[in-house]
């Protein structure tokens, strides 16, 4: 047997007896690399093969490979039993202790608007009004035109309008709904539409350029001012308590006539008059009106044979007046001291 073929012989020994005391999957990781690695003892004799005479190369050669088959069955017999004994240690040492006490569960909540949403809707719906929703992306035509706003119309100027095109623009106001549901519906329609609406305002305690409305719209034979200050008053009170008194005044919308706004009396002052209400004593929170015979005629619908109301109010608004908030832009600003108040 020659020198080489002895060192080799001796580099197994060796690897073997270190193999036999190692412990651990990193111990036996670091073994692996020490004398199979790429650097490693026994891989050093194949790179150092150049220097050996032809004739005795063969010979080498099939030492180091039958040293390489060897340890390598080797370690992997070592792996499985050190795999099993750290299975087994796991085992004993990961024990669930089940007395300890749970993670505390943090449910999520309604955020207050949305809470708003459902009360108004509720209100609505137990009168027997129908939800309908509608896209935020709008046409001019429904947002503006089929509602008596033609191009150019002054009344244009009171929303500012994020546009798309000439043509499209982000709603304004969720009236362009009256005419898309009634253009669907046929009479007696009641119908309640809460949704998104946009304004290029620049932002301040009462205003946004995001936030909610919730349309709503009556149409049937013999409608009258009457029905729609009934309705909205009983619903005014279910909001904000039945002892509210209710006030309705002269207002000008273009889809509407006559138009009216709907105001509470102050909760703060209890109608005396405050900084809240602006020292008048009331709070409005909706306008309203009987629909115009043109937007009646607009979408089929025979002004002399139905009439309707219809009337639009902001929760954002509602929120603030029932929960005494003093900043519209604390409802988006998803601060959780702010909103979990409400949970
Ligand atoms: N669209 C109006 C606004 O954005 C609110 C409104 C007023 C809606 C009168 C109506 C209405 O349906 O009849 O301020």
């Amino acid at each position: 047997m020659s020198q080489l073929q002895e060192q080799i012989n001796r580099v197994k020994e060796t690897a073997l007896e270190e193999l036999a005391v190692v412990t651990d999957l990193t111990g036996l990781d670091e073994w692996r690399i020490k004398f199979l690695g790429k650097k490693g003892e026994l891989t050093g004799f194949l790179r150092s093969m150049g220097a050996v005479s032809a004739e005795e190369r063969p010979a080498v050669g099939q030492a180091v490979n039958a040293a390489k088959v060897a340890l390598e069955s080797a370690v992997d017999e070592r792996a499985v039993v050190l795999k099993e004994a750290a299975i087994e240690s796991n085992l004993a040492s990961d024990r669930v202790d089940v007395t300890l006490p749970g993670r505390p569960v943090t449910p999520g909540y309604i955020h207050i608007i949305n809470k708003t949403l459902r009360d108004i809707t509720e209100s609505f719906t137990a009168m027997g009004f129908q939800v309908y929703e509608g896209p935020e992306v709008e046409l001019d035509y429904y947002n503006f035109e089929l509602l008596n706003m033609p191009p150019g119309h002054p009344a244009r100027s009171m929303h500012d309008t994020f546009y798309f095109s000439e043509s499209t623009l982000l709603r304004t106001h969720t009236s362009p709904n009256q005419i898309r549901v009634a253009e669907k519906l046929q009479p007696p329609i009641r119908i309640i539409v809460p949704g998104k609406c946009y304004r290029s305002e620049a932002t301040d305690a009462t205003h946004e350029f995001m936030f909610y409305q919730c349309e709503l719209m009556v149409v049937d034979k013999n409608v009258t001012l009457a029905d729609l200050r009934g309705t909205l008053a009983d619903f005014a009170r279910r909001l904000f308590g039945q002892e509210r008194k209710v006030r309705f005044r002269c207002d000008y919308f273009p889809y509407v006539e006559p138009g009216v706004d709907l105001s509470i009396d102050c909760g703060v002052c209890k109608g005396v008059g405050c900084r809240s209400c602006k020292y008048t004593g009331w709070l409005e929170i909706m306008g309203a009106g009987m629909i115009h015979p043109q937007v009646l005629r607009n979408v089929g619908i025979d002004p002399e044979v139905y009439s309707g109301y219809a009337a639009g109010m902001g929760p954002e608004r509602i929120s603030m007046l029932k929960y005494g908030i003093d900043d519209i832009r604390q409802f988006y600003r998803n601060d959780l001291r702010f909103l979990s108040q409400f949970a």
